[in-house]
């Protein structure tokens, strides 16, 4: 890859668009991040972000900085756990998709309306998921997806994904509820009609609700233990009689000493409830 003059530019110019395509470049190769430069707006605005933070360290442009990280392994690293904050995709670890429908949906009365949460949603590939699984067994739901991050949220409400973001994705949901155009995929508006998004940090309120369905999944990670914690036990005080909350198998021994109670769901995934619900 050939060396750019170094440029000036605002944040949003054309140099920092080269310097973004810079880094991702870089990434691809040192990391394998896949076709990181077709990257939606908001993975795009992270590099910069950390790029900025790099430049100002070394008192250099976003430019600069992005130029030096074949040799800065250290800000090569920083702007992947940056992106790495975000990373979902659709009907991710799919033995809890197939518990849902296997196990939880045919013990949910037939005609009751089904809310669910996806807390910590990102990009919100997982509150579609979840939709699509919801309509694809007939049930009347809604979903709502949360982020404290408000370019996830936009991202989430355009509802524009990458092909590799739907890899997992089972071929029927996929054709039943993403349109392709242009090498994306869109989410299709039947879908997005009953999937919505807020931006709300867990730390200071949760959504209030009668959740059938909660998924707070890989979000501990960014929380410290007891502001975490008490995320937890909030979210599962917002679960219905019967609800249960979702998270990554991984998560299961905080949640449990943050006091919630863990229920089998089948044999290979367990979910969680209040204590004493
Ligand atoms: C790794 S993603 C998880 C996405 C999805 N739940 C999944 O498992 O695929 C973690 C998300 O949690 C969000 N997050 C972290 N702390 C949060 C907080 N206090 N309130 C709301 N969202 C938060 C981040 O912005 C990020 O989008």
């Amino acid at each position: 890859m050939g060396r750019s003059p170094r440029a000036g530019g605002g944040p949003g110019g054309r140099a920092a668009e080269r310097a973004v395509d810079l880094a991702l470049a870089e990434l691809q190769r040192r990391f394998g991040l896949g076709r990181s430069l077709a990257a939606p707006g908001w993975v795009r605005e992270r590099v910069l972000a950390v790029l900025s933070g790099v430049a100002a360290r070394h008192g250099v442009s976003p430019l600069a900085a992005a130029e030096r990280l074949h040799d800065d392994r250290v800000a090569s690293e920083e702007i992947v756990s940056a992106l790495r904050v975000g990373e979902t995709r659709f009907y991710r670890d799919p033995i809890i998709w197939e518990a849902i429908v296997s196990s939880v949906l045919p013990r949910l009365p037939p005609d009751l309306p089904i809310a669910g949460l996806s807390a910590g949603c990102s990009t919100g590939e997982e509150a579609y998921t979840l939709g699509m699984i919801l309509a694809s067994a007939g049930r009347r739901f809604s979903v709502l997806g949360v982020d404290r991050a408000p370019a996830a949220i936009e991202a989430a409400r355009e509802a524009v994904y990458s092909p590799e973001a739907a890899e997992q994705l089972p071929p029927a949901l996929l054709q039943r509820y993403c349109e392709q155009k242009g090498g994306a995929l869109h989410v299709c508006q039947k879908l997005r009609d009953v999937v919505s998004f807020e931006v709300c940090d867990l730390v200071h309120a949760v959504p209030s609700g009668g959740f059938q369905i909660i998924f707070f999944k890989n979000v501990l990670l960014y929380l410290a233990e007891p502001a975490g914690d008490a995320v937890a036990r909030r979210l599962a005080a917002e679960l219905s009689p019967g609800g249960l909350l979702f998270s990554a198998a991984s998560e299961a021994p905080r949640l449990c000493s943050a006091g919630l109670t863990s229920v089998r769901v089948n044999a290979h995934v367990t979910a969680f409830r209040a204590p004493g619900s």
